[in-house]
């Protein structure tokens, strides 16, 4: 009995300091001290025996197991140690290292171009209203003085709709729409996607944007003097201080007179060069007096009101000002191009 407890003794001692995680410290718990373990076996068969080996072997098993017991909670605390020993090298953190940038969006080119013209208006006094991207024919063409078989119409590629709506050609069908339901005065843009049925190249796009103006007041408020001023201020704004404006007569059925609006190039300041093709100027879009026959087709009594309006491409705007030489990298959504912005 004695042999067989020292026996135990030798293995469990040896068995729990080689323990190296607390799963298998408990299975040796488990081994040594349990209700099927030998050690509890033998305490058991303690009563069976001689009054004096009765006492010693009581004694001894009953000191095996105390050691058992404190030699497996040190080697608990070993093992916990263990676990700990070196965690300051594998998680050591360095507070002077540079933190790691969070990469954050940004508005596209083309939005951040669009709320600096609105900001630039709102200064002046204009509202900004947004229109509608299915138009239908009336609104589009018929109401801006283009009506059927025109020929006029063939300025705009249009892409017509298969119930006969098309998707708009330019912003202008938002100037019918506002005055069908605001009386003069007033002073609205109308920035916005439009569409043209053609090919796409460097300066050309089959979706692209137009901000729209349109002032309108008594008759003899208004005159060519204010939408050249309002025209010029803006572009001052945008491109600078030292920008001219040109205007050079043009076509378009609901203005009269209408004007082709040009701008001495930002980059060169007139004197020609890449972004002007050597002429000095940039076109932006169309401007006019607004013809009375737009405002009679929404209700105005003839000859009451007078007003300007005008049409700017917004992508070649923004082409200027970020001197951007194609127009399809705008659509690419290439972030090589939009991370410069
Ligand atoms: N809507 C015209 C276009 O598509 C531009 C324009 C707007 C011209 C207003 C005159 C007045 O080109």
């Amino acid at each position: 009995m004695k042999n067989q407890i020292n026996k135990i003794k030798e293995l469990a001692l040896k068995e729990i300091s080689k323990a190296r995680n607390l799963a298998d410290l408990e299975k040796l718990r488990v081994k040594y001290l349990g209700r099927k373990s030998e050690l509890t076996n033998v305490l058991r068969g303690v009563k069976d025996l001689s009054k004096n080996e009765r006492k010693e072997v009581g004694e001894m098993a009953n000191k095996l197991r105390g050691e058992i017991e404190s030699g497996i909670k040190n080697q608990e605390l070993r093992i916990k140690e263990l676990e700990f020993s070196g965690i300051e090298e594998k998680e050591k953190i360095d507070v002077t290292y540079p933190g790691r940038k969070i990469q954050k969006g940004h508005l596209h080119p083309l939005t951040q171009v669009r709320y600096e013209i609105e900001e630039i208006f709102k200064s002046m006094g204009f509202l900004t209203v947004e229109g509608r991207e299915v138009e239908d024919e009336f609104h589009n063409f018929d109401a801006l003085n283009i009506p059927k078989n025109h020929p006029a119409r063939d300025l705009w590629d249009t892409f017509w709709l298969k119930d006969g709506n098309l998707l708009r050609t330019h912003t202008s069908p938002m100037q019918v729409r506002f005055m069908k339901e605001n009386k003069p005065p007033f002073r609205i843009i109308i920035p916005g996607r439009v569409f043209r049925y053609e090919a796409s190249d460097a300066t050309h796009e089959s979706n692209f944007y137009h901000v729209e103006g349109l002032m309108v007041d008594k008759k003899e408020k208004i005159t060519v003097a204010n939408l050249k001023s309002t025209i010029a201020c803006f572009m001052k704004n945008l491109f600078g201080e030292k920008t001219k404006l040109r205007l050079r007569p043009s076509y378009f059925p609901f203005v009269e007179p209408g004007f082709e609006s040009d701008v001495t190039c930002p980059y060169c300041g007139g004197k020609g060069c890449r972004i002007c093709k050597g002429t000095g100027w940039i076109e932006l879009g169309g401007s006019g007096m607004v013809n009375q026959k737009v405002f009679t087709s929404v209700g105005f009594p003839e000859d009451k009101y007078e007003g300007f309006a005008f049409g700017f491409g917004l992508d070649r705007i923004a082409m200027i000002k970020y001197g951007v030489d194609d127009v399809r990298l705008f659509y690419g959504g290439d972030l090589r191009f939009l991370e410069q912005f």
